[in-house]
């Protein structure tokens, strides 16, 4: 089968990075992964390649030493997309380390962009974020609500990397580009193969339940049972991560083809339904069989009470819609903590 183009992914072995390699693969993209490993392993290529058949090409490099990405484009010159997932992303470390999380995660960006220019390169697909609408006005949340003041340094790099994006397009340059704004991307691909593989003690609401559940933490905290929901927990929409990866797909697709309407666009990426926190806990119990140890007590700081997508626009323009069911996507959550701690 012909290669339907080669794209180079940034943070191609990291949680969803890796994820839409295998959905790039399965639809006979070619792809090039640049990753500097701070967060990711490299032996997730070999998994790639027993799920796919293909090990895709990889460079460890940083996207912040511009001169390592310059080499990089220059010997790579069949690149025509760039799908760009590299950045720090724990919404905590980044209040603590604002500096840390603004030089990485925008450096390398303008480096991208600049290089992309360059090297004539036309298309880029960006890592977004929910977190750009805050506590939204209106639920479910659709790609019309404004921008809201910054969470934490994390999310406003994510809301100034979408800037810096569309104001380099608007400039004139010759890059077309779509920002996937993700709700909480949960799960692992069916495989067990590939999944999440937090470092230290996840921040996370799914990591924390599948390494209670398997006795690597003793208990899980549930922050706050006083927000305004029908249990009292926060609400979110928790997406099946193989799902978003093929909206991946689906954007570097419209891109090649030329279906976008204007050279920036951005789209919710979620199902459209919000669970509370106890949903996903009694959630993952029923599909797995494990009993969850997990207690009530204070709420997070930073944390929204309910956010959850409206995907209408996504699921028209992308013909792209989430498909998997909670239970589906926590068991599959489940299968990979076992799958990775039986070989770790
Ligand atoms: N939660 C717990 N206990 C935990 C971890 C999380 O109760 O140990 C709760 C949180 O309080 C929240 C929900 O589970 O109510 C989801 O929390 P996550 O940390 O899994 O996800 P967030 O919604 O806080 O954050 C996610 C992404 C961010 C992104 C943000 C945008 O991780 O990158 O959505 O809203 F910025």
């Amino acid at each position: 089968m012909n290669s339907k183009g080669k794209i180079l992914v940034t943070g191609g072995t990291g949680y969803i990075g890796s994820h839409t390699v295998v959905e790039l693969l399965n639809e006979n993209y070619e792809v090039a992964i640049v990753d500097n490993l701070s967060n990711s392993d490299e032996g997730v290529l070999d998994k790639i390649r027993e799920i796919t058949g293909v090990k895709p090409e990889f460079c460890q490099l940083d996207l912040c030493d511009k001169d390592d990405l310059q080499e990089f484009f220059a010997k790579n010159r069949d690149i025509d997309s760039v799908i760009h997932f590299a950045a720090y992303k724990a919404v905590g470390e980044s209040t603590k380390k604002p500096l840390k999380y603004y030089r990485n995660n925008l450096v390398s960006t303008i480096n991208l962009l600049e290089c992309m220019i360059d090297h004539k390169v036309t298309n880029i697909v960006f890592s977004s974020s929910c977190t750009v609408y805050g506590q939204p006005d209106q639920l479910p949340v659709d790609e019309t609500a404004p921008v809201k003041e910054p969470l934490s340094p994390y999310g406003n790099t994510k809301q100034t990397n979408e800037r810096v994006i569309q104001y380099t397009i608007e400039a004139g340059n010759p890059i077309k580009g779509i920002s996937l704004r993700y709700f909480n991307p949960i799960g692992a691909h069916p495989s067990a193969k590939i999944g999440e593989i937090p470092r230290g003690v996840p921040n996370n609401l799914v990591p924390y339940i599948t390494q209670t559940a398997i006795g690597i933490r003793d208990e899980l905290k549930v922050f706050g049972n006083d927000y305004n929901t029908p249990d009292g927990t926060p609400i979110r929409d928790y997406i099946n991560v193989v799902d978003l990866a093929k909206a991946h797909v689906a954007a570097i697709a419209r891109l090649i083809d030329n279906k976008n309407k204007t050279a920036y666009e951005y789209f919710n990426l979620g199902t459209g339904r919000g669970n509370t926190v106890l949903e996903v806990i009694h959630a993952f119990e029923r599909a797995t069989g494990k009993k969850l140890n997990y207690k009530i007590v204070g709420r997070r700081p930073g944390d929204v009470e309910q956010v959850y997508a409206d995907t209408s626009y996504a699921n028209k323009e992308l013909g792209w819609k989430a498909e998997k069911t909670l239970e589906e996507t926590l068991r599959s959550a489940w299968e990979f903590e076992k799958a990775y701690r039986d070989k770790n």
